[in-house]
């Protein structure tokens, strides 16, 4: 039980302060006043009161600002970017992968993104088969694979790094049958609307432009915006994370889409 010695008649007020809101108040009552009133009952009355008004602002300003930054942090965490970055390239630890990998390991950097890479390579992805029955049923037809977990991954998301490589001026075969298989969403309007997409192709050198075209293509149909595409020249394993320019243009691509975020 806490009892309450009032400033202005020094005698105690008994009471039971059992809720934190009563404890709070009670504390910064006397923080404020009860001090003055003790000191002015010894005699240092005005100065000691000036003393803990001050004292008490300082408290004050600190708990208020301890609330401000604590609210803050929690705004950016609640913030937070859905980031789903897919790489379509069948060779392990290539260049895309690489890429993709090095573009998630810079977004950790940034608190307003959460970032996940899932490689097409690691699912089970069935080709079209053309059968148009999704127009129907609005969704597709073929069943048994991991197309619907991977559909459900990026209608969660906010945000999705398409990384391929370019197969003859195009996305290679993983990467299509997967756009292909998306096929069951066409029946709906502008299912991806509000998403934004990041694209990041590589090659040895040509092929870019109408390999840019399908994949953005395909979201922008869907309704997502295509924020920035960007190419990264690389040939062999390991050429795409030997250059400084691959690193700066993912790093830099890193800093656009947490200010997306
Ligand atoms: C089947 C095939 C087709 C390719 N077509 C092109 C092309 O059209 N233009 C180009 O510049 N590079 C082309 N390349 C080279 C790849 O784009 C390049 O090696 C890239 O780094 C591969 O990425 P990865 O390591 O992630 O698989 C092709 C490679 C393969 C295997």
């Amino acid at each position: 039980m806490l009892q309450w010695r009032s400033p202005v008649s020094n005698s105690f007020i008994p009471g039971r302060l059992d809720s934190v809101r009563q404890i709070v108040t009670y504390r910064i009552f006397r923080a404020t006043f009860c001090q003055g009133g003790v000191q002015a009952e010894e005699g240092r009355g005005r100065a000691g009161l000036t003393w803990s008004v001050f004292f008490s602002t300082v408290y004050l300003s600190v708990v208020c600002s301890g609330i401000l930054s604590f609210g803050r942090r929690l705004m950016v965490k609640c913030k937070r970017l859905k980031l789903l970055i897919i790489s379509g390239s069948p060779r392990p630890g290539g260049n895309t992968e690489d890429c993709a990998e090095f573009l998630a390991g810079c977004l950790k950097g940034y608190e307003g993104v959460i970032a996940e890479h899932l490689r097409l390579r690691d699912r089970d992805i069935r080709p079209c088969t053309g059968c148009r029955k999704c127009m129907q049923l609005m969704r597709c037809a073929v069943a048994g694979d991991d197309m619907p977990a991977l559909l459900e991954k990026i209608a969660s998301c906010e945000g999705l790094v398409l990384a391929a490589p370019v197969y003859w001026d195009a996305p290679p075969g993983m990467m299509k049958d997967f756009i292909d298989r998306t096929h069951g969403l066409y029946a709906r309007p502008q299912p991806y609307a509000g998403k934004k997409g990041w694209l990041v192709s590589v090659a040895t050198e040509s092929g870019f432009a109408t390999h840019e075209r399908v994949l953005s293509g395909w979201f922008s149909h869907y309704g997502a915006e295509i924020l920035r595409k960007v190419r990264i020249f690389a040939c062999e394993k390991g050429d795409a994370m030997a250059s400084a320019s691959a690193r700066d243009t993912l790093q830099a691509l890193a800093g656009e889409i947490a200010l997306a975020s």
